[in-house]
């Protein structure tokens, strides 16, 4: 479904990624490991297209991303790569409920369906007793379920994760793990987790691992 050929990016001097190349199959769960400051962000950036390599090429379902608008990729972006991030970025004047909405709105979705689609979500994340809750009245546990409601409205191909338990204590990362586990499989989306934590990398098929912007092990 996604394929990075020899991707490598640059900041001035500094060669973060260095030709790395990678596969990502439909429906399955990737871990990516790696130390601070290895390139495993810029790395998911690219993936998602909201970052460009400075070299190689990323096909998502055959299409290359580099030929793609600005506009192409916002859409892209909307429909079918989602990305959930360590710090959550829920919009803080919306309510729970209303975050999760909010994709589905922008794309025009008709009222009663995007009602139905929230109130599923928000059952399926197990938030629906906080629906009314704006961002800053909900815990790190309940802000990240709230994310991961919202990534799933469009009913995306890929997710994309960068630290998605980074900023979570153990039991919260447990139930997390639970929820994307479960989520992905039952809608059928492949993932892509960025993390350091060896919880995260037992609910994925594979991981690979990435150091000095290289990829050094790719293990089943
Ligand atoms: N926008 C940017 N401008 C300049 N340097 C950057 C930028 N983003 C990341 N870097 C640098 O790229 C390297 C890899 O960063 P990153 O992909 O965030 O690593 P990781 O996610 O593995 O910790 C770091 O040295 C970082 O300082
Ligand atoms: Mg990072």
């Amino acid at each position: 479904m996604l394929e990075a050929c020899k991707i490598k990016k640059s900041y001035l001097t500094n060669e973060v990624l260095r030709g790395v190349d990678l596969k990502i199959n439909e429906g399955e769960r990737v871990a990516i490991m790696g130390p601070s400051g290895s390139g495993k962000s810029t790395l998911l950036n690219c993936m998602g297209g909201i970052d460009q390599p400075t070299d190689g090429s990323i096909y998502f379902e055959d299409v290359n991303l580099s030929k793609l608008s600005e506009e192409q990729l916002c859409e892209l972006r909307r429909k079918k790569i989602s990305t959930i991030f360590q710090f959550f970025h829920l919009l803080p004047t919306l309510t729970a409920r209303e975050n999760i909405e909010f994709p589905m709105l922008l794309e025009s979705v008709n009222a009663s369906d995007r009602k139905k689609r929230t109130n599923e979500l928000l059952d399926a994340v197990k938030i629906d007793h906080r629906a009314e809750a704006f961002p800053d009245q909900l815990s790190g546990g309940e802000r990240q379920r709230v994310a991961i409601a919202r990534s799933l409205a469009m009913r995306p191909k890929l997710i994309l994760a960068d630290e998605p338990t980074g900023n979570l204590d153990s039991s919260n990362t447990e139930s997390i793990l639970d929820l994307i586990q479960h989520l992905s499989s039952a809608y059928d989306i492949a993932m892509v987790l960025v993390t350091h934590s060896k919880k995260v990398t037992e609910i994925c098929d594979r991981t690979i691992n990435i150091s000095d912007g290289l990829v050094i092990e790719n293990e089943d």
